[in-house]
């Protein structure tokens, strides 16, 4: 299943997986199986480059303190660099301000944020909001939950048999006028791009609010919320090579403004009085408590390194990996591939069946290869009920995978169904 190199179209000259892997020291670490580690689990989590690693290092080591509280110097150092990660995320996304940027845990906690502080304050019984059933559990739940306790109404856009959003249906259900729609910018299930452009237009033509669920698509594509014209966006510092713990949520001004704060404690007020509180302004309002404060400096130091790459390289790089590991996987008689064939309106992330042999038992195999996989539902089990299959098996490709990674998954698919057979 050998790929020769003069199928490599111009594009995946932007940079080299394989020299990036020098940079990543996990791929120095030997696997149970002695085989070379081949990662293919990003839309889980991301390893980290070395240069995260050593700006976590750095801080905790020489800049440590708490932030926007000591009149001391190590407290003013690490405040302007836990301030300078969030300019960094601002300018990652096209944020017209770093007061937009609010730290939070992951980007599940940024839309558990907009649910319970903008959702209980202006949704009321018979209202609608709108997400979809392409999305992850974090862009599904918070929503019932609210719209349970408000008395509103959930509606759910469809997928097409090919893992699309139905447009059809998202005007259909956009018809009703919900005050919101929440959606992912890619499925981390099947690994849709969705037309983001077209979506928030349309949500804004029906009079609602457009949350993006950018968790796996900011790690892996140019991002501008500027030009989308989106309301709220959400993503995750540990998929995009930065630490666990630090995600952001980016909201309009007026609309951070305007909402009520979500946690309540230290760092969020301006004065307390046993009578009560006033709210301090965005984005400290929503940041109650000592923050992530290395997480979001590690987190800044990530966008440092995809920013060197440059976000369109990264794009062209994983795009060009689908492309082979599509046609790699569609070769092997057994495989049913998931989601859209159109490279376009696929990220790095392939979800596949084979015929008779459980997600769980191919990822078991394939550890046994070095080749690390996610198998499940993906916290997608709508995606799972909508093709009436429990689980897949899903790969998914970022910047320090290259086209021995590919092969690699071809060779473990055929060993897998030897097994098995
Ligand atoms: N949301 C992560 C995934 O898709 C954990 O695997």
């Amino acid at each position: 299943m050998a790929i020769e190199p003069a199928a490599r179209p111009v594009t995946e000259g932007a940079f080299s997986g394989t020299a990036l892997r020098d940079d990543f020291p996990i791929f120095d670490t030997p696997t149970g199986s002695g085989m070379r580690l081949v990662y293919l689990d990003a839309a889980a989590s991301a390893p980290k480059p070395r240069s995260v690693i050593e700006a976590v290092s750095d801080a905790y080591s020489h800049h440590y303190a708490n932030v926007h509280r000591g009149i001391y110097e190590l407290s003013e150092d690490a405040t302007a660099r836990f301030e300078g990660a969030r300019r960094k995320v601002a300018r990652f996304i096209g944020a017209p301000s770093e007061r937009e940027i609010v730290f939070v845990r992951n980007a599940t906690e940024a839309i558990n944020l907009v649910a319970y502080s903008w959702g209980r304050a202006n949704l009321r019984a018979g209202d609608r909001v709108v997400t979809t059933q392409l999305e992850h559990h974090a862009n599904i739940v918070p929503w019932q939950q609210l719209t349970r306790e408000v008395g509103a109404t959930l509606d759910y856009v469809a997928i097409t048999d090919d893992g699309r959003l139905d447009l059809d249906d998202l005007r259909t259900k956009l018809a009703a006028h919900p005050k919101l729609l929440a959606v992912a910018h890619v499925s981390n299930a099947l690994g849709t791009i969705n037309p983001l452009s077209e979506i928030v237009e349309l949500g804004h033509e029906a009079g609602a609010l457009v949350l993006i669920d950018a968790a796996q698509s900011a790690p892996h594509m140019p991002i501008d919320v500027a030009s989308l014209g989106c309301d709220f966006l959400a993503l995750s510092g540990h998929k995009m090579l930065g630490p666990s713990g630090i995600g952001a949520l980016w909201g309009r001004r007026e609309l951070l403004d305007a909402m009520p704060p979500f946690l309540t404690g230290g760092s969020m007020i301006i004065r307390v009085t046993l009578e009560g509180a006033e709210w301090n302004e965005v984005p400290y309002k929503f940041e109650a408590g000592t923050p992530a404060i290395v997480e979001a400096i590690g987190l800044g130091a990530a966008i440092d390194y995809l920013e060197e790459l440059g976000m369109e390289n990264v794009r062209a790089h994983e795009r060009y990996l689908f492309e082979r590991a599509w046609q790699t996987l569609g070769e092997i008689p057994g495989v049913r591939r998931l989601g859209p064939d159109d490279p376009d309106l696929h990220a790095g992330v392939i979800s596949f069946l084979l015929d008779g042999i459980h997600p769980h038992d191919i990822a078991t195999v394939f550890d046994s290869h070095g080749i690390a996989v996610r198998a499940g539902h993906h916290c997608a089990q709508p995606v799972m009920l909508r093709y009436d299959i429990p689980a897949t098996t899903r790969a998914s490709f970022y910047v320090y995978n290259d086209l021995d990674d590919i092969e690699a998954l071809g060779k473990a698919v055929v060993a897998t169904q030897m097994l098995f057979a």
